[in-house]
């Protein structure tokens, strides 16, 4: 059987960026948190905890004495708090900053630049539409810089959800794993309201990357296999794109819950994963899947 791997899959740029940053503080031996699990993947957050990267769910669960204490000896550094890929508001980061822990900022530099972009509207006096999910951290950290900014705020999933009564000047950034059709349907949407808004495309590509070079993978294989935690949404969306184009698409986790019997007759495998799931994760499946 042939296992063909997706031309893009696995951790993005960002999500690889924090597992190094908070694998650098671990290893310099300070005590280390996250703000919630670093990524959406369950394997992977457990091995941090295993190593001392510890998710809490906000600064306040930290006490300050256990976690300097859990300092290895030696070591000058502040207990350390990574901060994820889709960022923070800034009120979060001036509590870590004003409890005395060392800020470990592993926003993705594409999170950081819609942050600036949000507040930099908003500083020229933009009503500042945020294109995205209402309640997800990476909007929630793009609306607060915003308003920190003395911009007024709306967040909207779609055209739909544009507010009545808007006048210039209106602002549109986008939560980044927005899809583009979605952005230009919003700015669309304004425009023909007759309004003339400035527009800060923050969308980053990486999803549609993975997506794109699933499906055309997916319309020429016998079985697809997806991996990635079953709570990230970006691996989900991937199993739906390969379900659509492939009925025996398997999302999994781990190689354990691959069944062999499961592949029978197939000569051609495709494999991808979510944008939250380390090399050594696709490699461990894919060195299975060539066992077959
Ligand atoms: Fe960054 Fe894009 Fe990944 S915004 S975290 S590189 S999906």
């Amino acid at each position: 059987m042939e296992v063909i791997r997706a031309k893009r899959a696995g951790a993005c740029y960002g999500v690889q960026r924090a597992l190094d940053m908070a694998d650098e503080v671990i290893e310099g031996g300070n005590r280390a948190y996250t703000l919630g699990p670093l990524i959406h993947n369950p394997q992977v957050v457990a091995d941090l905890a295993a190593r001392g990267a510890e998710a809490v769910g906000s600064v306040d669960d930290i006490a300050w004495e256990a976690a300097a204490e859990g300092a290895v000896e030696g070591v000058s550094a502040a207990p350390a708090v990574v901060i994820r890929s889709h960022g923070v508001t800034p009120e979060v980061l001036d509590a870590v900053r004003g409890r005395g822990f060392a800020v470990v900022d592993a926003t993705c530099p594409h999170v950081s630049r819609a942050q600036a972009a949000a507040a930099e509207l908003a500083r020229e006096g933009c009503r500042v539409i945020v294109l995205g999910e209402a309640g997800h951290p990476e909007v929630e950290g793009l609306t607060a810089w915003a308003r920190q900014a003395g911009g007024k705020v709306d967040v909207v999933a779609g055209p739909d959800e544009i507010p009545a009564g808007l006048y210039d000047p209106v602002g549109v950034v986008a939560q980044t794993t927005q899809r583009r059709e979605n952005l230009e349907a919003v700015v669309g949407a304004l425009r023909e309201a007759g309004l003339d808004p400035i527009v800060r495309n923050t969308i980053c590509s990486a999803t549609r990357q993975r997506q794109e070079a699933a499906a055309e993978l997916a319309a020429g294989v016998d079985a697809m296999v997806v991996i990635g935690g079953r709570n990230s949404s970006n691996t989900t969306r991937l199993a739906e794109v390969c379900a659509d184009a492939c009925p025996r698409t398997f999302h999994i986790e781990s190689a354990d819950e691959l069944d062999a019997a499961a592949f029978a007759g197939c000569k051609r495998l495709g494999l991808t994963a979510g944008a939250s799931t380390p090399e050594n994760q696709i490699a461990s499946v894919e060195a299975f899947l060539r066992t077959l």
